[in-house]
């Protein structure tokens, strides 16, 4: 898990380095695509049920699972790259909200608070603890910052499958809670709206967008309870 978390954080510090107006998401993915491959590791997407691309490109009002394309980024768009590797066996899944170029503050505000809200979920994890302490923190945040965080997209157990039990909500649900013990594995990954929390899914089946056209930023990182606290396997060699 380490080895795999590690891959996926150096393929978006490599990523991080290519973002800029008038750069197509395709050729990112072409790029991320060839650098996992030549470390020895597959991209987890490709081909699982049937989505066509190695990452997942997801601008402005798309939440998650956008499809590449041939679409230049603009100066001011917000990019969300998801990267998933499969390395002998075992997956490290991270996304970053990127920035392209100069984006104005209220935008910096999304993602400054998103990233927060990743870091406060995180600080909620330990061993004897609960699931739900995640979601109460994550969600409590971005409340208080004047946004919405989405429901019908979660964090996932992780290891040898890309997606497994339990879900990691990052809302407060305590209907479906989980003592959390050491040795288990899985990701946070809040989505933070500007507007509401409802999204749709388009035609592609694929692309989720925000219901009413507002922003959506999100991060995420591959994370191993231990018996002491958390291990986050994504953190990014390039710091
Ligand atoms: N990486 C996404 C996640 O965080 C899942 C993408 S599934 C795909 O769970 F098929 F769209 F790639
Ligand atoms: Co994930
Ligand atoms: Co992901």
């Amino acid at each position: 898990m380490r080895d795999a978390g590690r891959l996926a954080a150096a393929t978006l510090d490599m990523i991080a380095q290519e973002i800029r107006p008038g750069v197509a998401s395709r050729r990112l993915d072409a790029l991320a695509e060839t650098f996992i491959r030549d470390h020895g590791a597959v991209p987890a997407p490709l081909g699982y049920r049937g989505y066509p691309f190695a990452t997942c490109m997801s601008p402005n009002q798309v939440v998650c699972h956008g499809m590449p394309d041939e679409r230049p980024l603009a100066e001011g768009d917000i990019l969300k790259v998801d990267v998933t590797v499969k390395l002998d066996g075992w997956h490290g899944d991270s996304c970053r909200t990127f920035a392209v170029g100069a984006i104005d503050p209220e935008r910096t505000r999304l993602l400054q608070t998103t990233r927060t809200a990743l870091a406060l979920g995180l600080e909620a994890v330990r061993p004897g603890g609960w699931l739900s302490a995640i979601g109460r923190a994550i969600q409590g945040h971005v409340e208080a910052q004047g946004y919405a965080v989405v429901r019908s997209y979660c964090g996932h157990g992780i290891g040898r499958e890309f997606h497994q039990p339990p879900q990691v909500l990052h809302h407060l649900d305590l209907a479906r809670d989980v003592e959390l013990r050491p040795g288990m594995f899985f990701t946070i990954e809040p989505m933070v709206n500007t507007g509401g929390h409802a999204t749709i899914r388009l035609e592609d089946g694929w692309t989720v967008v925000t219901a009413d056209g507002g922003l959506s930023a999100q991060f995420e990182h591959t994370v191993g309870v231990t018996e002491t606290g958390v291990e986050v396997f994504t953190l990014s060699p390039a710091g």
